[in-house]
């Protein structure tokens, strides 16, 4: 990528400056033009930065604190509509604004509004003046884990996050002041002494919406089995169970594991509370199992027991229960704990935003965080579980931290 303007581009007849060959790669490179998912992360981490080193405050804040939220808010619209299937529907062609109102059923001028924000974004195609073509953007918003996320950041976590100075305040901006039933998202849903998972075990379609849109977070993102060498569980396995996914939610990893290990599938466990198991999403042979993660693991002496994004939606008195819960179940050098979680760096600018704005959520929704590796440490070794090895990759955001009985 160091191509130059032609030389008839070049500014007044001097030699391109850099920010005019920067222009020229900016409007060439898309997604065709990069070779890995290591590369498209970096460019992406070095725009961002990049961004931040150009823009004016006002241009800052206009972005982040204007242009996002209204994207929010015409995603929002447009999915209630459901336009983007619709259209898809159709057939799929370009459509002008007045075409696009008819098939979604409402007014043209007020739709318009909505597509003209996501066209300036760029999640829609400008295809002429008034005339729009479906994106990559917009064609996955048409799948469930995708169409989700607008839908659950809007009713879960936006109302969180809105109620959350104030509750923040009248506790004295102090870091136990929250607790899993009583906290932000208490406050915001009035549901004070039920924790989240609670809240959606008695609200199905907000608990469908969750765990679409938990499909849709794991769908594109640098799969758990290219961090771990999951081979190895296999080569040191006996008979018995394999993997059980604790809080597997219906099971998108695990059916990663099955399909990467063929004939595994009638050792694998999935558990996950009695009502989101019912959706599992699993091959027939991998045994479903309702299991509350706060009571004994009843399969004892798995080769390895897995957890994803679950220890991040507890504090550590919680996360402290259900290790000792598991723990018993684990045979000793043998068993692994294989937890699928962020570890905050100490250089926390090099991270993606994800790994902050997923702590300020987890702050929220259930009172609990993500953690730093020595957090993890101090937690594991409280459980009387030992790291073994903290696995990362350059393209994912989680590690999975192998820990063993002490
Ligand atoms: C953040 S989600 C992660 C789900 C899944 N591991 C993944 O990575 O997509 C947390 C999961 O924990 C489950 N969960 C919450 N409380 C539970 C409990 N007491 N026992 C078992 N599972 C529970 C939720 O239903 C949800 O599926």
């Amino acid at each position: 990528m160091t191509k130059t303007l032609p030389a008839t581009d070049a500014v007044n007849g001097h030699a391109a400056s850099t920010s005019v060959n920067l222009l020229y790669l900016l409007r060439t490179v898309d997604s065709l033009s990069i070779t890995s998912d290591l590369e498209r992360a970096q460019l992406i981490s070095a725009t961002r930065s990049f961004l931040a080193r150009i823009q004016s405050p006002w241009e800052t804040i206009r972005s982040h604190l204007v242009d996002s939220p209204a994207v929010q808010l015409s995603l929002k619209v447009c999915m209630d509509l459901g336009l983007f299937q619709k259209w898809k529907d159709a057939g799929n062609g370009e459509k002008t604004a007045a075409e696009l109102a008819v098939i979604a059923g409402c007014d043209e001028e007020l739709l318009h509004r909505f597509l003209r924000h996501l066209a300036v974004e760029h999640l829609l195609a400008e295809v002429t003046s008034g005339t729009y073509a479906q994106t990559d953007f917009t064609m996955a918003m048409c799948t469930p884990h995708f169409g989700a996320w607008p839908l659950y950041m809007h009713e879960t976590v936006l109302d969180t996050w809105k109620a959350m100075p104030g509750v923040l305040a009248e506790r004295g901006y102090k870091d136990d002041a929250l607790s899993v039933t009583d906290g932000a998202f208490q406050a915001a849903h009035h549901t004070a002494g039920q924790s989240i998972f609670d809240f959606f075990a008695t609200n199905p379609s907000r608990a469908k919406t969750f765990n679409n849109a938990m499909t849709g977070y794991g769908a594109e993102k640098c799969s758990w089995l290219d961090i771990y060498p999951t081979d190895d569980l296999l080569d040191g396995a006996i008979d018995g169970p394999l993997l059980v996914d604790v809080g597997g939610n219906i099971g998108h990893d695990i059916e990663k594991f099955r399909k990467r290990h063929l004939n595994t599938a009638p050792r694998l466990v999935l558990q996950d509370l009695p009502a989101v198991v019912e959706t599992a999403i699993c091959a027939d042979d991998v045994r479903i199992m309702p299991h509350n993660f706060f009571e004994p693991q009843p399969i004892l002496h798995a080769r390895a027991y897995y957890l994803h994004s679950v220890l991040h939606d507890w504090p550590d008195v919680n996360a402290l229960h259900i290790l000792n819960n598991l723990k018993p179940a684990m045979k000793k050098h043998y068993s692994k704990l294989l937890l699928n979680e962020i570890v905050i760096l100490d250089k926390i600018s090099a991270s993606s935003p994800q790994v902050t704005s997923f702590d300020l959520a987890m702050m929220g929704l259930c009172a609990a965080q993500e953690r730093t590796e020595s957090m993890w440490r101090a937690l594991l070794d409280q459980a009387g579980l030992k790291v073994i090895k903290i696995w990362t990759s350059e393209i994912a955001v989680e590690s999975i931290i192998e820990a063993e009985i002490a």
